[in-house]
């Protein structure tokens, strides 16, 4: 008996994409570490906690990404990531940097999208349907902590109540082997 074996091999352009957006979640968790530490260091303990996490919560991003495109035939390439702000001017700073982060990261999602459906590449597609909705929360999330950052203004109190929210607050990083 002849058992026939399709081997999957993955659309270069969709794997180019991919690789670019890995490389972008990359530099995610690490811009985000740099904040967290620039956090730690101003006594910003709830601040720091959220952004350590969230530094982990992308590269578990990026992850998931890199498991797939090896799953499905292609190269994950991991990068070299380049050298992020260390320092900032201020709590409002660090959140608008990140919300301004997160906007070019969902505009690479959606170029994604773009080129999966331009190559009819429906896995793919499917899959990376999770980065969109996890684009939507996050950016939410960016906003509104921005729009609390502008309330408090200059209240020395105010930061104070902020930073214990955020230190209650909790980002959940799943399992990158999880379909969702
Ligand atoms: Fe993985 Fe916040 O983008």
């Amino acid at each position: 008996m002849i058992t026939l074996y399709k081997t999957i091999i993955m659309n270069t352009r969709v794997e180019k994409a991919l690789n670019n957006q890995i490389e972008k979640e990359a530099f995610s968790s690490q811009f985000y570490l740099a904040m967290a530490s620039w956090a730690e260091n101003q006594g910003l303990n709830g601040t720091s906690k959220f952004l350590y996490e969230h530094s982990d919560e992308e590269r578990f991003h990026m992850l998931k990404l890199v498991k797939f495109v090896n799953e499905r035939g292609g190269k994950a390439i991991i990068p070299a990531i380049g050298l992020p702000q260390n320092n900032f001017d201020g709590i409002a700073d660090v959140f608008q940097k990140l919300l301004d982060h997160e906007l070019i990261v969902t505009d690479s999602i959606n170029e994604l999208v773009d080129i999966c459906l331009q190559e009819k590449d429906y896995t793919t597609h499917n899959f990376i349907q999770w980065y969109v909705s996890e684009q939507l929360e996050e950016e939410a999330l960016a906003r509104t902590i921005m729009d609390k950052i502008k309330l408090i203004g200059n209240d020395k109190g105010g930061l104070y109540l902020f930073d214990r929210d955020l230190e209650n607050s909790s980002i959940q990083v799943s399992n990158p082997n999880a379909t969702v």
